[in-house]
């Protein structure tokens, strides 16, 4: 069942509006904008029917406040008199669903919210399917990789610390929260071009050859093929494509040089640099952190985005790096 909000300072006019909505909803009344505004901080509601003229706190202000605290609670406002002045500012700066004037049909106004509420009802169901499209892409992302660790790709934890490096990496240089996470989980999908490197090749023990090493510089384009066209999987083409490219132009499979050389992409690639660097490999024995961050500091420049470095810095003082690999 609907909450719905009621605020006028006219008790006659409260209980008429109360009586109209009795059956079929939950009323609450406000007497006043004061009553109203502390109500909405700490009540849901779904609707709100507000008059415009009221002492100290008018009808507009009540709205304004509520859409700052509860947003998604459809607005309506309730004005006995032709005040454009007061109605332009509630459009404007409280986005009201409608205005009703006074005397107003009892008919209309339930009407107007009942398709109000079937609106927010829509608007609810949209936004619980976008969730879930989400967690389904995001779980689509996580099976892929695991499955790919079947052909001897990285392992899990390897690339959960990417993720968690990616993701640190790209707040610092500004990116914010919700589209760091994002870069932090295309993060994960780097390597999946090795999908279609040869296990000859990929699981050699030995030196490759030339011919070899030319095979699996393939990976990061055959990794942009593989993610397809999706507009979802578009950073994660990015980082596939750049994550073996140099800053200083040097790297493959383009040559890309640069900030040409997309944020994503560049900061994966410091991102799995330093993981492989810090941890143990079937040929080397994990560096300590300071002895891997001296050797990518005296590759600031040539392979790496200076800025990108700086920032890792910053996180291994902050001590994010260690509480990472802790994690993992
Ligand atoms: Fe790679």
């Amino acid at each position: 069942m609907h909450t719905l909000l009621l605020v006028d300072d006219d008790p006659d006019v409260l209980a008429t509006l109360t009586r109209s909505f009795r059956k079929g909803y939950i009323t609450l009344s406000a007497t006043g904008g004061e009553e109203a505004i502390a109500f909405l901080n700490d009540h849901p509601v779904d609707l709100i029917i507000c008059d415009q003229r009221m002492p100290n706190i008018s009808g507009d202000q009540v709205l304004s406040h509520a859409l700052q605290v509860q947003p998604e609670a459809i607005r309506i406002l309730l004005t006995g008199y032709a005040d454009v002045e007061s109605l332009l500012t509630c459009v404007n700066e409280a986005h009201i669903y409608k205005y009703v004037t006074k005397p107003w049909d009892p008919g209309e106004l339930n009407l107007t919210v009942v398709r109000a509420l079937e609106s927010l009802v829509l608007k609810r169901d949209l936004e619980t399917a976008r969730t879930h499209l989400e967690a389904a892409y995001q779980d689509a992302v996580v099976m892929l990789c695991l499955a790919a660790e079947g052909k001897d790709l990285d392992t899990s934890s390897h690339l959960y610390r990417v993720q968690d490096y990616t993701e640190a990496l790209a707040l610092r240089m500004g990116v914010d929260n919700k589209a760091a996470a994002h870069m932090g989980l295309m993060s994960m999908l780097h390597d999946i071009g090795k999908l279609a490197t040869p296990d000859a090749i990929l699981k050699k023990p030995d030196k490759l050859t030339a011919e070899e090493w030319e095979i699996m510089r393939e990976h990061p384009l055959a990794g942009v093929r593989i993610l397809g066209n999706n507009p979802f999987y578009e950073m994660a083409r990015e980082i596939c494509a750049g994550h073996h490219e140099n800053y200083d132009g040097s790297g493959y499979p383009n040559n890309v040089k640069g900030e040409d050389i997309p944020l994503s992409a560049r900061i994966v690639k410091l991102a799995d640099v330093f993981d492989a660097l810090t941890t143990k490999r079937p040929y080397k024995e994990p560096w300590p952190m300071e002895t891997a961050l001296t050797h990518i500091e005296s590759h600031s420049g040539l392979m790496f985005d200076p800025a990108t470095v700086k920032e890792l810095n910053n996180l291994f003082i902050d001590g994010t790096l260690t509480r990472i690999k802790e994690a993992h």
